[in-house]
């Protein structure tokens, strides 16, 4: 396991997500046996964006999919800002949900479309076990995703484009069951948004659009149930009796453990430690490792788009141990400055923080080259992992990274949930962070002696059905799989990103080359507060404001931006519904 990192330069793009979407896309192609020459993909990056049907709303549930022939998005124009006839636009840009030439959606209209004629949905209403279809579309939530087993000369396995040597982008348990081993054509949005009961929802009169991803992602049953399950047949406390609730609640809490080792490819269970998200998972490394390690004159390396979680930490640090900080700067699209960073990193760098997706523009860090330079000089490398492990697949023993930390709520489990992964031999040796039951040994009035970890790092009654409801998130993404998620992501974001321009002084913050989820944008003599309460009113809920990352948002010269941030369960036609709310915005 230490010398996991040692193929750093071979895996360096592995995971980049253009990757994972041009591979999946090609096997989409193959499997519904389009011509090479018809590949949207083939196209520069600022041609439309790949648009596979089986996302736009038209199946009807999963059954669907295997016949509904492939359909794309055809107009090179589309994005032009010119307004061909044959559309209803808005602002210059074919929907989603109006016609692309040949693609038969006008002849079969997407789901969302049918909303705007109108329907008598009680804002709020939800009832999970109907079979009906809502008034204005969506399909009422009726069971848990299960992605159906297809015939194996139509799909090609994920598994076919991670051969690399030491790959397996699940942990090396994951291959062993479906998980993940599907391809880009069968994540069909429209059926995975029925496991979503907080998609099914009115505000002010408008189907819900959720873009604030970032901040926080909805729950699927699976994990809603699996929490009140435990509460309603298994709830006991963990570790301490012997009676059959407490074995039972124990095993699932250890299970969640084992799914999560498996979900970010950790070598041992033992490095996965539960805290509470992931600002406490930065604290505790803080307070922890670095009040052990990093003394008065050692240097900590940060970068300029940290959220605030991966900063203050650090500088209480720094006040207490008479450390220093340095800042890492990024150029205008929103990239790290990479010569920067390697001349920042030197024999005073003890540890380097920064984050694998920034909060505030989306931006991904090319992580392994940064464990690269630290290693050479000996330095520790904390990933704020926050923002990446809802979007794409993440192996820390590929990453190389020495702490990797996120939140379950972002992944689509609980509040109040969150892991630090740790390498071993660190943990082993790291000093407790909080004292108490749990994590002790043995306990004399003038000696205590500890566990090893994790249990050394989770004193008292931890969340016990955080971590079996961030269990059923894991396995909920697993059975997805996280390339056909970073996949169908990345053509979402590619086209939020060409809608966004139509509209008319809007700017947007953060236009890295290789990102992930989040669009952050302002607009020329509109505050954000009034955009984000504009389309609140609309039904779209985004963030506005700094995002907890103000150093990040003055480097553009500003003091926040509005935020729409994506997930899987977004659809083309929202990302319409958004763009046109904000046309409507600048006409009044
Ligand atoms: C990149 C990043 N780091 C850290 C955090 C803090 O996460 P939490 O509040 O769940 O501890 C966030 C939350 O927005 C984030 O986006």
């Amino acid at each position: 396991m230490t010398n996991a990192h040692n193929s750093i330069t071979d895996t360096h793009d592995l995971f980049d997500t253009a990757l994972i979407t041009r591979l999946a896309n090609e096997s989409y192609r193959e499997s519904v046996g389009l011509a090479q020459s018809s590949s949207p993909l083939q196209r520069p990056s600022s041609s439309v964006p790949i648009v596979p049907t089986a996302f736009v709303g038209i199946p009807d549930g999963l059954s669907g999919i295997a016949g509904t022939p492939p359909t794309f998005p055809t107009t090179p124009a589309a994005f032009s800002g010119e307004r061909p006839d044959h559309t209803n636009l808005a602002g210059g840009y074919p929907s989603a949900t109006a016609a692309y030439p040949g693609s038969g959606r006008t002849e079969q209209p997407s789901r969302s479309a049918t909303a705007r004629s109108g329907d008598d949905l009680a804002s709020g209403e939800h009832l999970p076990d109907s079979p009906d279809v809502y008034p204005f579309g969506e399909p009422r939530c009726n069971g848990s995703f299960k992605a159906p087993k297809t015939d194996a000369h139509s799909v090609h396995s994920v598994s076919d484009f991670y051969f690399l040597p030491g790959t397996d982008p699940q942990g090396a348990a994951a291959s062993a069951e479906p998980s993940g081993s599907h391809a880009l054509s069968l994540l069909e949005v429209n059926a995975i948004r029925r496991d979503f009961p907080a998609l099914h929802q009115r505000v002010h009169g408008h189907p819900l659009i959720w873009f604030d991803n970032a901040a926080t992602t909805q729950k699927p049953r699976s994990v809603i149930e699996a929490t009140a399950r435990f509460y309603r047949q298994d709830n006991s406390n963990i570790h301490r009796a012997a009676h059959a609730l407490a074995a039972r609640s124990s095993e699932l809490y250890e299970g969640g453990r084992e799914k999560v080792r498996q979900f970010i490819g950790a070598a041992d269970s033992k490095e996965i430690v539960f805290v509470r998200g992931t600002t406490e998972a930065i604290n505790l490394v803080a307070q922890t490792y670095g009040r052990a390690h990093i003394g008065a004159g050692d240097e900590i390396l940060l970068t300029t788009m940290e959220h605030h979680a991966n900063i203050v930490p650090w500088q209480l640090l720094a006040q207490q141990t008479g450390a220093v900080i340095r800042v890492a700067p990024i150029n205008d699209a929103g990239e790290l400055i990479l010569d920067a960073v390697a001349s920042l990193i030197g024999p005073r760098t003890k540890l380097v923080a920064l984050t694998h997706v920034s909060n505030a523009l989306g931006t991904i860090n090319p992580i392994e080259t940064v464990v690269g330079w630290a290693r050479a000089y000996g330095a520790r490398v904390l990933v704020d992992g926050a923002q990446s492990i809802p979007h794409m697949p993440i192996n820390v023993q590929t990453l190389g990274c020495d702490f990797f930390v996120f939140s379950g709520h972002k992944l689509f489990g609980p509040t109040g949930i969150g892991v630090l992964y740790g390498k071993l031999p660190l943990l082993e040796e790291m000093p407790p962070y909080q004292g108490g039951g749990n994590m002790i040994r043995d306990v004399t009035f003038e000696h205590t002696t500890y566990q090893g970890s994790p249990q050394k790092f989770e004193a008292g009654t931890p969340d016990i059905a955080g971590v079996i409801g961030l269990g059923a998130a894991v396995d909920y993404l697993s059975h997805l799989g996280m390339p056909a998620v970073a996949g169908y992501e990345h053509a979402l974001l590619e086209y939020a990103t060409h809608a966004l321009s139509s509209v008319r002084g809007l700017q947007l913050i953060g236009t890295a080359a290789t990102k992930a989820s989040v669009l952050s944008f302002v607009m020329d003599g509109i505050p954000n507060e009034r955009v984000g309460q504009y389309l609140d009113r609309h039904g779209i809920a985004v963030r506005s404001g700094h995002h907890c990352a103000q150093p990040t948002v003055r480097r553009f010269g500003h003091e926040g931006t509005v935020r729409p941030s994506l997930a899987f369960y977004n659809t083309y036609e929202e990302i319409d519904r958004l763009v046109e709310a904000l046309h409507e915005l600048r006409r009044t």
